[in-house]
């Protein structure tokens, strides 16, 4: 099997394997061909990919060539006109969100698999992209919070006086939400958390958080451990206990999403206008609508005293760790689909695999897309 690892676009400083992830995958008698300047934002010269037995070649030679192509970002539309029926693209494409690209990839016929699809279960664990990420986006959101507010996040007593701790709200305890439970105590912030799953109070308690509960919400089982939308008279009840816990907090960091639908909106404009001038959100959910209602996505605006952060590729601005995490998730997914010969098997009796392969042979594989997409058909 030939597999292309492809520069990324714009903003992007990550890379989908580092030098030692495509050593390992070359020991599985994948034979690997590197864009040039692949890893240049995440500091992985040519050098190092061809030191490993690497072909650092051209973009069009990757296209003509590979069996697989992988990048992080999804293709741009000049790589929908030059894929192949017969190749794989694997990315991360959140198909339950972008359906066009999925229509796009079934009109082409391409076999592709989106690693945000990777099912959450401990098996799949080491492959899990969504966690490694939310981990570096959990951490850096509450770092990029502390560095612009104009209070210490630690109480302080000194001779110019007390200190006190800084106020951290955090809108879902998932695993972005937990890296920034920990984060912000580890910096010495007091940190209050809402969440609609219950099961996550024990989780937040024991990194140092206070769970705020707010009774009737809508759990679901079926959901595979992801939260659900609410009802109007919860959604009422939760809006006055965030309006409440934000008047007195000095950070707000937004993480709560939804599979496949738009972030559920916490944080009103309203209340934000209640808020203590110098405080700060990050939005973490601001590629899918965001939880505050003034969030724009990629921008970071003022508002009153406030300034809200739309950020939603922190991961890219860590490119090493989170190059070094991204891809050894995609060495874990990759040893699902090379065969001992090194050849391309892709095995869809296998859960992991087809529960990740978006679409195959001009058909939705994954069951939770295929509803979307039957749904707006
Ligand atoms: P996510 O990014 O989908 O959502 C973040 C958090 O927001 C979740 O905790 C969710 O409950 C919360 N949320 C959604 N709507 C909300 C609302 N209206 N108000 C307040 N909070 C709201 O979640 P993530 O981080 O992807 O984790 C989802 C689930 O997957 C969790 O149960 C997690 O424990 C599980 N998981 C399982 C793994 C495995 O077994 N391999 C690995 C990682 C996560």
């Amino acid at each position: 099997m030939v597999l292309g690892l492809l520069k990324e676009y714009g903003n992007e400083n990550r890379v989908a394997l580092l030098p030692e992830a495509v050593q390992s995958l070359i020991g599985l008698k994948a034979e690997v061909l590197v864009e040039q300047q692949a890893g240049d934002s995440a500091f992985a010269p040519d050098a190092e990919y061809a030191e490993v037995g690497a072909k650092v070649v051209g973009r069009s030679e990757i296209f003509k060539r590979a069996d697989v192509l992988l990048q992080i970002q999804p293709p741009a539309e000049e790589d929908l006109k030059t894929l192949k029926k017969s190749q794989v693209w694997i990315s991360a494409f959140n198909p339950l969100w972008d359906t066009g690209l999925v229509k796009s990839f079934l009109e082409i016929g391409v076999t592709t698999f989106s690693l945000d699809s990777i099912p959450r279960t401990t098996r799949a664990q080491a492959m899990d992209i969504l966690s490694s990420m939310a981990t570096v986006a959990g951490y850096k959101a509450v770092l990029e919070a502390a560095l612009r507010l104009p209070t210490f996040f630690p109480m302080f007593m000194t001779a110019a006086g007390t200190i006190r701790p800084a106020n951290v709200l955090i809108l879902g305890a998932g695993v972005a939400g937990l890296q920034a439970v920990a984060t912000a105590r580890k910096l010495g912030a007091q940190v209050y958390v809402f969440d609609v799953r219950s099961a996550v109070k024990e989780e937040v308690q024991s990194l140092g958080g206070r769970f705020v509960e707010v009774e009737g919400a809508t759990e679901d089982k079926a959901a595979g451990g992801y939260a659900v939308e609410q009802t109007e008279e919860y959604k009422q009840k939760q809006q006055q206990a965030i309006d409440q816990q934000a008047l007195k907090s000095n950070v707000i960091i937004c993480t709560a999403q939804i599979p496949g639908r738009k972030a559920p909106m916490l944080v009103s404009k309203e209340t934000v206008e209640k808020m203590k001038p110098g405080s700060v959100i990050v939005d973490l959910a601001a590629s899918t609508g965001g939880n505050c209602e003034l969030t724009i996505n990629n921008q970071t605006i003022s508002y009153e005293g406030v300034t809200i952060i739309g950020e939603s590729n922190y991961p890219a601005q860590m490119s090493i760790d989170a190059s070094r995490m991204f891809g050894k998730n995609v060495l874990n997914f990759m040893k699902l689909i090379i065969a001992e010969d090194g050849s391309l098997n892709l095995n869809f009796q296998d859960d992991i695999v087809k529960g990740t392969c978006i679409t195959h042979q001009g058909e939705v594989y994954n069951e939770r897309v295929k509803s979307v997409i039957d749904n707006i058909k």
